[in-house]
C-alpha cells in the first residue's frame, strides 16, 4: 500500500540526555515523524538504557508519537507499563519471544500499535506467520545494543524480501530499518524498500544542530519514494 513519504524516527539513544526535552523540541520543530525509545536490558544485549520512566519524561516534552524498541528479554512482563508510558508503538524481538503470536495480541490489547524485530542474523521467512497482524517490522542493520555502528549491508536483501512479503500482504505495514542509517545510507535503504529510518548517531551530534541533520537527511532522499 503507497504511503505518501518516507518517515524518520530520531532515536533518543545518542540524544544529550541533561537536556532531552529540548532534543526532543527541535526533533517536532524538524518534522520528525516517530520518536525512536532503545530500551536496552544488559542481558539481551550487552547494554542498559532506558526505561518506562525515561518513556514517559519523552512523552511529556513531545507529542511525536514514541516507537518503543524493546531490546530486553521477557518483554512480556513490561508491556503494560511502556502502554501506560505513552509508547504508541511497541517493538519487541522476534529473538526473545518464544510465544510471540501471544506477546503481538498482548500489544494489541494495551492499544498499541506492534512491531517485530529482527537481528541481521535472522531470517525474513521466520514473519510469515505473523507478518498480517503487525503494523510494523523493525530490521536491525546493525547488532542492537549500541549506537553509532557502520551498516551491514548483507542485511539489504533481507529488506528487499520483507518489502516483497509486506507487498504480498496488501496492508500497511511498516518497514522501519534501525542501525546506521546516515546521509551516505539512507537512499540505498529507500531503495531496498524501507519506508521508516530510524537515526541516532547522524541526527544528534555536536557537529550540526537537530534541524540541520533532518534538513540533509530530506535532502538525500527528496527524489525518493516509498516502494
Ligand atoms: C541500536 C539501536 C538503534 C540505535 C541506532 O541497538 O536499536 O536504534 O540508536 O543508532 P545509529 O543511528 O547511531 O546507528
Ligand atoms: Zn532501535
Amino acid at each position: 500500500m503507497l504511503k505518501e513519504r518516507i518517515r524518520i524516527a530520531p532515536s533518543i539513544l545518542a540524544a544529550d540526555f541533561t537536556r532531552l526535552g529540548e532534543q526532543l523540541q527541535a526533533c517536532e520543530a524538524a518534522g520528525a515523524d516517530w520518536i525512536h525509545v532503545d530500551v536496552m536490558d544488559g542481558r539481551f544485549v550487552p547494554n542498559i538504557t532506558m526505561g518506562p520512566m525515561v518513556t514517559a519524561a519523552a512523552h511529556r516534552a513531545t507529542s511525536i508519537p514514541l516507537d518503543v524498541h524493546l531490546m530486553i528479554v521477557e518483554p512480556d512482563h513490561m508491556l503494560e507499563a511502556f502502554a501506560k508510558a505513552g509508547a504508541k508503538r511497541i517493538n519487541v524481538h522476534w529473538e526473545t519471544c518464544p510465544h510471540l503470536d501471544r506477546t503481538i495480541r498482548a500489544i494489541k490489547a494495551l492499544g498499541c500499535d506492534v512491531g517485530v524485530a529482527i537481528n541481521p542474523h535472522t531470517p525474513a521467512a521466520l514473519l510469515s506467520e505473523v507478518l498480517p497482524l503487525l503494523d510494523a517490522v523493525l530490521v536491525m542493520t546493525v547488532n542492537p545494543g549500541f549506537g553509532g555502528q557502520e551498516l551491514i549491508t548483507g542485511t539489504l536483501n533481507k529488506i528487499r524480501q520483507l518489502r516483497a512479503m509486506i507487498s504480498a500482504t496488501g496492508q500497511a505495514i511498516d518497514l522501519e530499518v534501525d542501525g546506521g542509517v546516515n546521509l551516505e545510507t539512507a537512499a540505498t535503504v529507500v531503495e531496498a524498500g524501507a519506508d521508516v529510518l530510524v537515526v541516532g548517531s547522524a541526527l544528534f551530534t555536536e557537529r550540526y544542530s537537530v534541524a540541520t541533520g533532518m534538513q540533509q537527511l530530506r535532502s538525500v532522499l527528496a527524489n525518493k519514494k516509498p516502494v
